[in-house]
């Protein structure tokens, strides 16, 4: 009975103050890590540059092109048509998992696209047209369930296009003019 009464102000503590969520630091800094590989053709521009870094958070700091859901996790990522020339790390990028929007079009990024990005199960928006992204999409990428519009258009993939077939909600495929195989 004693014990019961020792618990009531944390129960009550823990009733009217709830925890308040925001990205862990694992996130933060694959993140950064992440931001830092986009930038790998224009050092100058590093994950600093654009606000990304460890010192501050990204949903309560100003990290360039990043907007959270209002439980304080990374949701958009909008880096379109930002002089951007570096790979994208998708073992990082998915540790953010509530990203759902992810913009890059109008870039010069370049590289595979590793099939980590099976890891970005809440991706709907996926933008990586107009780049110099090469080599096969993964399959892996047929695997975002919650997939809506993939646009990977002007950019120089090859061989097959992923079964899309478990990806019933997707309303827009952007992938002309590429080296896909017919
Ligand atoms: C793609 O790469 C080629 C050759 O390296 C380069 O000339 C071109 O400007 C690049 N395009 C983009 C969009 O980065």
């Amino acid at each position: 009975m004693g014990l019961n009464l020792f618990l009531v102000p944390f129960i009550v503590i823990f009733l009217f103050f709830p925890m308040t969520y925001s990205e862990d630091g694992v996130v933060k800094q694959a993140l950064v890590r992440f931001m830092d590989q986009l930038a790998v053709g224009n050092p100058q521009r590093n994950a600093w540059y654009w606000g990304w870094n460890l010192a501050s958070d990204p949903c309560t700091s100003i990290w360039q092109g990043v907007t959270c859901s209002d439980e304080g996790y990374v949701k958009v990522i909008v880096l379109h048509e930002s002089s951007l020339s570096g790979t994208i790390d998708f073992a990082s990028l998915c540790k953010a998992k509530s990203l759902q929007i992810l913009s890059l079009n109008r870039n010069s990024l370049h590289g595979f696209i590793s099939k980590d990005i099976g890891a970005c199960k809440s991706l709907t928006h996926l933008y990586l047209s107009e780049n110099n992204f090469s080599g096969d999409l993964p399959s892996s990428l047929g695997g975002l369930e919650n997939l809506h519009w993939l646009h990977v258009a002007n950019n120089k993939f090859t061989g097959e296009l992923p079964n899309m077939v478990h990806v019933p909600g997707l309303i827009s495929l952007l992938a002309e003019n590429n080296k896909f195989s017919v």
